[in-house]
């Protein structure tokens, strides 16, 4: 596949109260290596990412969402995103190289769900890259829950059918799975990539919600190591080890110490263009999310950020 435009989520950045316990916490749990400190924010990345960082935390007085930022194929992307973005009517902001660690130019729109988006081109290379000459699987051994890389992320908001415009109208996503209730849209699932998704909304009263972010494990065998690790280290957990029918993919869900919800994920579909949009029934909706428990609790859908 050659994957044009919109090409991944690369960098997320998260709200946390306080900034030792959350370093902590990515560090040694989610298994993210610390890139640097600045001040109230820090930098940190997973072991398989190029990128200087994806995740910045952010001390502040409550947890939730900065916003997301994703990697485009070229410089000229930007400019035609912008145009396409601003012609649905969204204020579109450019902010200059070097204005975010590590990041080129980029440009800036918010959501008609309230969340926060930047798209750039260009990043610094890690210092700590994957090796690219005869490389070995990793430079030192995974750490905590063996994260690889930020995988996606479940925002909730109120105007989805807004933001479904902005992702497929302007954006260039695929919809790879929806759900309705009525004539309404529950859900949306959206690719950039081959992967089952790289981001996803569901429809909730209030703006700018942040439910999730998601980092992938290697495998079924990882997501387990995980839970031992969670129980091991007392950590708050949400629900799993369990199954998505949405993307098949293999989940935990638990908290970061402000509350944050983060995902580990594994496996999931590959997606390709040809492919249908899978759609699920609101009776459904159960097995959608949880494909074991078939039901849904109030915490998973309430609960955010
Ligand atoms: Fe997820």
């Amino acid at each position: 596949m050659t994957m044009k435009g919109v090409t991944k989520l690369g960098t997320m950045q998260l709200k946390v109260m306080d900034l030792d316990e959350s370093i902590a916490h990515y560090v040694n749990i989610v298994g993210l290596d610390l890139v640097e400190r600045v001040g109230k924010t820090a930098y940190l990345k997973a072991y398989d990412e190029f990128g200087k960082w994806s995740i910045a935390l952010h001390e502040s007085d409550s947890p939730g969402m900065v916003d997301m930022g994703w990697q485009v194929r070229s410089d000229a992307d930007l400019d035609r995103f912008a145009a396409r973005v601003a012609d649905l009517g969204i204020d579109v902001k450019e902010h200059a190289a070097g204005s975010k660690n590590g990041v080129g130019r980029r440009i800036a729109f918010v959501l008609p769900t309230g969340h926060a988006m930047e798209l750039y081109a260009d990043m610094e290379m890690a210092e700590d890259h994957p090796g690219i000459h005869n490389p070995d699987l990793w430079r030192k051994p995974p750490h905590g829950a063996r994260s690889q890389k930020l995988d996606h992320c479940l925002l909730y908001g109120d105007d989805l059918d807004g933001t479904f415009r902005v992702f497929k109208e302007a954006l260039d996503f695929d919809l790879t799975e929806t759900g309705f209730d009525g004539d309404t849209r529950i859900m949306a699932f959206f690719t950039c990539s081959n992967r089952a998704h790289d981001v996803a909304f569901v429809r909730f009263p209030e703006a700018g919600r942040l439910h999730h972010c998601a980092f992938k494990l290697d495998s079924w065998g990882d997501v387990g190591h995980a839970a031992d690790l969670f129980t091991q280290q007392n950590v708050s957990v949400d629900i799993g080890p369990t199954r998505h029918g949405i993307t098949r993919g293999q989940t935990i869900y638990f908290f970061d110490p402000s509350g944050n919800r983060n995902e580990t994920f594994a496996g999931g579909y590959e997606w390709y263009p040809d492919h249908p949009t899978r759609t699920w029934d609101p009776d459904q909706f159960g097995k959608a999310i949880f494909y074991y428990e078939r039901a849904l609790n109030d915490r998973f859908m309430g609960v955010v950020t």
